[in-house]
C-alpha cells in the first residue's frame, strides 16, 4: 500500500511493530512478545489483548528469543499483508526450535480468516484466536500447556470488550484510540471484514466516556473513535440494535424519531458531542466514516465543538457508479459528490481523506478516469491507494473474474499516486501564511530540534522545540512545507 503522512488507516510504518508496556508489580515472570499488524482497530485490539496478559502476570518483551508467548495480531485485508504474516510465522517457528516450550498465537483477521488451517495443516502455531475471543485467551493458553490444541474463532454478536481497560502500548501518551463498535455490516462485495470481524455492534456509551475521561485524566489530550463504519453506530438503553425494528433503527440513526423516542438512542452524532464535553482540550477525531450512511447531523456535531478535528476520512474507493454498485457501495458518484457538498457547505475548512481501490473487476480506462477526476473534484488532503486484491469468500470473489492484470493495476496505481502527491502539495500548500492551533505530539522524527505535533485538518506541522512540551496547543505560523508537512514558528 502507499500512503502520505499523517493518520493513517494501515499505517505503514507500525505493521509488525512490537508492543511493550512498563513491568508493573505483579509479575509472573513469563514473558509476552506481540506483534501487531493492519488497521487502527487491530492495534487497538493489541492493547486489549496486552491488557488481559498483564491481568495474568505476563510482561511484555521486544526480545521474540526470551519470549514465553509470541502473539501477532494479524490482517487479512489483502493477499500482501497475508505473505508478511505468513513468513513472519517461519521466523517464530525457528525461534520455536531453539525453546520449544514457546508458545506461538496466531490472533486477528487471518486467524479468523484461515481457521485452524495454520495450526493443523502447517502446524505454524499452537493457537489460533480470532478477534472476539480475546477473553478465552488465558484459558487457551492452559489448554496448550496441557497438550491441547486450542483455537477460538467463535465471532460473538455482542462483545466489544467495554469493561477491559486497554494498556495503552508504545504510546506517545497525548493520542490515543478509543474502539467504539466491532465488525461490520455492510458487505462491500470485495471486503473480507464482515467474514474476520462479525456482525456490527455497538459499545455501551457510557463506558466510552468512563474510558475518555481516564485518558484525559491520564495526560492524553485526543482520542480518535474507531470503527469500520462509526456512521451507523446506535446505542439504545436496553441493547444492541439488532434487538430493535429495522424501521426503528433506520428512524433513530437519521433523527427522525418524536424526541421522547429519540432521547432514549445515541447515535454517532450524540456520541460526538458526549465525547467532545469531556474535556475542551481534549481533541476528538473518528474514523472510518461511511458515504452511505454518513447524515447531516453528524456534521452539526463537529461545527457545535471546536474541539471535534474538522476532518473527516471518506472512503470513495472508486469514482464510477456502475463499478460502485459491483463493489455493493449503496451510493452512486452523484451521491458521493452531493456528500462532500455538504460537508463543504456546513464546513468549509474541514479536509478529507479517502481510501481508493483501482483495477477492481472489469474496471475500464473510462471508468479508471472517472476515479481520477472525482478525486481532482474532491480535493483530498490524503489518500490510502491500492490494487484490488481478490479475498477468498467475498462476494466479488464468487461472483466476479478478477481481470485486471497486474500490469494494468499497477500502472492505473501509479497514477492515482502521482496525482494524489499533486493533490496533497496543494492542500498543504493553501496552509501556508496561516497560523495552525497544533496539538504538540512527539520530537520530530527528521530532527531532535523540532517537535511535531498536527492541526484540526490532521495536516502534521513541524516547528522548533523551545520550551514545549507534548501534550501542550501552541499557534504555529505556516511558513515553509513539504509536500504533506507545514513547516513554522510559534507565534
Ligand atoms: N483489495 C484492495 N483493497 C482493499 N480494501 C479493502 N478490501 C480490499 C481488497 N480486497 C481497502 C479499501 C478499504 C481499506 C481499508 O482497504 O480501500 O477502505
Ligand atoms: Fe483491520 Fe480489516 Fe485488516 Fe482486519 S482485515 S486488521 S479489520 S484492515
Amino acid at each position: 500500500m502507499m500512503s502520505l503522512e499523517g493518520f493513517k488507516i494501515i499505517d505503514e510504518s507500525k505493521q509488525g511493530e512490537q508492543m511493550m508496556v512498563e513491568p508493573s508489580g505483579k509479575s509472573s515472570g513469563k514473558k509476552l512478545f506481540l506483534e501487531s499488524y493492519g488497521c487502527s482497530m487491530n492495534f487497538a485490539d493489541s492493547e486489549v489483548v496486552a491488557s488481559i496478559l498483564i491481568g495474568q502476570g505476563f510482561q511484555t518483551t521486544k526480545d521474540m528469543n526470551e519470549a514465553d508467548v509470541i502473539f501477532v495480531n494479524t490482517c487479512a485485508i489483502r493477499d500482501n499483508a497475508e505473505q508478511k504474516i505468513r513468513s513472519r510465522l517461519f521466523e517464530f517457528k525457528k525461534a520455536k526450535r531453539k525453546k520449544p516450550e514457546m508458545i506461538i498465537g496466531i490472533l486477528g483477521c487471518m486467524a479468523e480468516r484461515l481457521k485452524s488451517q495454520l495450526l493443523e495443516e502447517e502446524k505454524l502455531v499452537d493457537i489460533v484466536a480470532g478477534p472476539d475471543s480475546y477473553r478465552d485467551l488465558p484459558n487457551l493458553l492452559s489448554q496448550v500447556e496441557s497438550g491441547h490444541r486450542a483455537v477460538n474463532v467463535l465471532l460473538s454478536r455482542e462483545e466489544t470488550y467495554a469493561d477491559i481497560s486497554p494498556v495503552r502500548l508504545d504510546q506517545n501518551g497525548v493520542t490515543a484510540f478509543v474502539s467504539i463498535m466491532r465488525g461490520c455490516d455492510n458487505m462491500c462485495s470485495f471486503c473480507v471484514v464482515p467474514f474476520t470481524r462479525g456482525r456490527e455492534r455497538s459499545r455501551d456509551p457510557e463506558s466510552i466516556i468512563t474510558e475518555t475521561k481516564q485518558l484525559f485524566e491520564d495526560g492524553y489530550r485526543e482520542v480518535t473513535l474507531l470503527g469500520q463504519n462509526v456512521d451507523s453506530y446506535l446505542w439504545w438503553g436496553g441493547g444492541q440494535k439488532k434487538e430493535l425494528p429495522t424501521e426503528t433503527v433506520n428512524a433513530a440513526l437519521n433523527h427522525l424519531l418524536p424526541e421522547a423516542e429519540q432521547s432514549k438512542f445515541t447515535t454517532f452524532a450524540d456520541l460526538l458531542e458526549l465525547v467532545a464535553q469531556v474535556h475542551p482540550d481534549l481533541r476528538v477525531r473518528f474514523s472510518t466514516s461511511n458515504p452511505r450512511d454518513m447524515t447531516d447531523a453528524v456534521l452539526y456535531s463537529m461545527t457545535k465543538f471546536e474541539n471535534i478535528c474538522k476532518y473527516i476520512h471518506l472512503p470513495v474507493q472508486s469514482g464510477n457508479t456502475r463499478i460502485l454498485e459491483k463493489m455493493n457501495r449503496g451510493y452512486s458518484r452523484e451521491d458521493y459528490i452531493k456528500r462532500i457538498e455538504s460537508i463543504k457547505k456546513i464546513m468549509p475548512e474541514c479536509s478529507i481523506s479517502t481510501d481508493i481501490i483501482t483495477g477492481f473487476c472489469s474496471e475500464t480506462e473510462e471508468e479508471h478516469q472517472d476515479t481520477l477526476s472525482l478525486m481532482k473534484w474532491s480535493k483530498y488532503f490524503y489518500a490510502y491507494m491500492f490494487s484490488y486484491s481478490e479475498r477468498p469468500g467475498t462476494a466479488a470473489e464468487k461472483k466476479f473474474e478478477d481481470d485486471i492484470s497486474p500490469a494494468v493495476k499497477a500502472r492505473r496505481l501509479q497514477e492515482i499516486v502521482d496525482l494524489q502527491r499533486l493533490l496533497s502539495e496543494e492542500q498543504t500548500k493553501a496552509g501556508l501564511g496561516k497560523i495552525h492551533k497544533v496539538l504538540i505530539e512527539s520530537v520530530s522524527k527528521k530532527s531532535p530540534d523540532m517537535l511535531c505535533g498536527r492541526n484540526t485538518q490532521n495536516t502534521v506541522v513541524v516547528f522548533p522545540k523551545g520550551n514545549h512540551k507534548r501534550g501542550e496547543y501552541i499557534n504555529v505560523l505556516a511558513t515553509s512545507c513539504t509536500s504533506a508537512t507545514l513547516i513554522g514558528t510559534v507565534v
